[in-house]
């Protein structure tokens, strides 16, 4: 059951480059006992986090306050604006337990967006509302179309049609943004436009996730991505949340938290940082911040690799690619984690899948040697993600006192890098001393329905339904 390795297969490689790859192994390799240590520490902080005092973790009360049954029914929009890509969709729960139908568009973020002006942000997703509800409701007289936002950054929630945005993360850096409300901006947006769409929930990925997969399956209790950013969220009680004491809610109550969990350990107490995470981090538009996050992260994946191939280029001791033009090589997020993926998938015992990748993307005409440290490179990054992507999960489960349960997982790394799930479910083995004999892993991580869709559609229906019984 064991993911897959090169380790040992490194006869035709000379000392010097070998010397190289096991001080890689060393700075990458993260072993049980460190991932007990991280887990241990990821649990006291996540509870912190929601104390009044608070700590790195966030733990951003979402004001979705309960579970699906499965039976919630309506028609409803969905705006998913993730770190890659906006999607729009249109979601009908039906009366059937735990079905829908979906029908979305996608459109890619222009990266020029990324870094623009609020106005022209919020122009830009209206403008592709608008163009969604053009093309499948042309005619139509809509009234005040429920929408669920999936806002997948973290933002501090008053209410649930409400949320106040403390920082950017994946490199998102829009000026005017942080440190304000940003559902007025984008109803204002929406208004100029005419839209008769009125937004309802303001959600973020992880919480679509946990609701999407518990609309159909009874046992998930958390919600994770792993994707171009990590993070997750889990119900907690009202009574387990000091900081919201003051609002006198029935102890027994549910609140989803969106853990926000990217930012563990900016204090750098426990996370074992190479000095090419150090170089992701200061080079980042928000230095100091998501720590943890930029060590796992699809958006950061390939960029850890670039770094550690430039840096031996460099290196007298070993040379790397001496034949090669490295230009391409020193642009900065040329790579991305669809790179790795591809040269963990070469299926070639010469590699020349990689090498083939190597010439095509960056001009490397690499040796066979050269071909395995990127191989194992790519694996030593890729684990090293899904082990720390473990000692997340295993956090929450020892602070809720969890043990046997599942986890609605989503996001590019999740879904598309090779061996994730296996080298995610043998950390998670490692941390919680799962004993050989049991066959089935007691914590299961499962692939999530579409939690940024579907999952923003039930929390808007499970949002109108409470508003209908009055509990606002
Ligand atoms: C980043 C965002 C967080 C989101 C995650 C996954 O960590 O801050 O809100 O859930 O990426 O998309």
């Amino acid at each position: 059951r064991k993911p897959p390795s090169r380790k040992g297969s490194f006869a035709d490689v000379p000392k010097d480059l070998m010397q190289q790859i096991e001080r890689l192994e060393e700075l990458f390799t993260i072993p049980t006992e460190d991932l007990k240590k991280i887990s241990a520490h990821f649990a006291s902080e996540l509870q912190k986090g929601l104390t009044e005092e608070g700590g790195d973790i966030p733990m951003i009360p979402t004001w979705c306050m309960s579970m699906p049954t499965g039976y919630e029914q309506g028609t409803y929009l969905a705006i998913d604006m993730g770190g890659t890509n906006l999607r729009i969709c249109e979601i009908i729960l039906p009366e059937e337990k735990g079905e829908f139908d979906i029908i979305q568009s996608k459109y890619r973020m222009p990266e020029e967006l990324k870094t623009g002006s609020a106005d022209e942000l919020w122009g830009y997703v209206a403008d592709c509302l608008q163009q969604f509800i053009e093309y499948h409701h042309e005619d139509e007289e809509l009234d005040q179309v429920p929408l669920g936002f999936t806002f997948s950054y973290p933002a501090t929630q008053d209410y649930i049609n409400h949320g106040v945005l403390q920082r950017w993360t994946k490199g998102f850096d829009v000026d005017g943004v942080e440190g304000k409300d940003v559902v007025e901006p984008f109803e204002a947006a929406l208004k100029e436009r005419g839209l008769p769409i009125k937004l309802t929930a303001l959600i973020n990925d992880t919480t679509g996730t946990l609701i999407a997969s518990a609309y159909t399956d009874d046992l998930c209790r958390i919600g994770c991505i792993f994707g171009t950013g990590c993070n997750a969220a889990y119900m907690e009680k009202m009574g387990n949340i000091p900081k919201l004491a003051h609002m006198k809610l029935d102890p027994e109550t549910p609140m989803a938290i969106n853990c926000e969990w990217g930012a563990f350990d900016n204090e750098h107490k426990v996370l074992p940082r190479t000095p090419y995470d150090i170089i992701i981090d200061k080079e980042s538009p928000r230095p100091g911040q998501q720590t943890f996050e930029k060590m796992v992260a699809g958006l950061y994946l390939g960029e850890i690799f670039r770094l550690v191939l430039l840096d031996l280029h460099g290196n007298p001791d070993c040379k790397i690619f001496e034949n090669s033009d490295v230009a391409k090589l020193k642009k900065a997020y040329t790579l991305d984690s669809s790179f790795l993926s591809a040269i963990e998938e070469d299926p070639f015992e010469n590699l020349v899948d990689t090498h083939l990748l190597l010439l095509n993307t960056l001009d490397i005409d690499a040796t066979k040697p050269e071909l395995e440290l990127c191989r194992r490179l790519a694996e030593l990054i890729g684990t090293r993600a899904a082990r720390l992507g473990a000692c997340g999960v295993a956090a929450i489960c020892k602070k809720m006192d969890w043990s046997s349960c599942h986890v609605g997982a989503d996001g590019s790394v999740f879904n598309k890098y090779p061996h994730y799930k296996a080298r995610w479910s043998q950390a998670m083995r490692e941390i919680l001393d799962w004993k050989k004999e049991q066959r089935k892993d007691p914590i299961e991580i499962r692939a999530a329905e579409d939690g940024s869709g579907v999952g923003a559609a039930l929390i808007a229906a499970l949002t109108l339904k409470r508003v209908q019984e009055g509990n606002t």
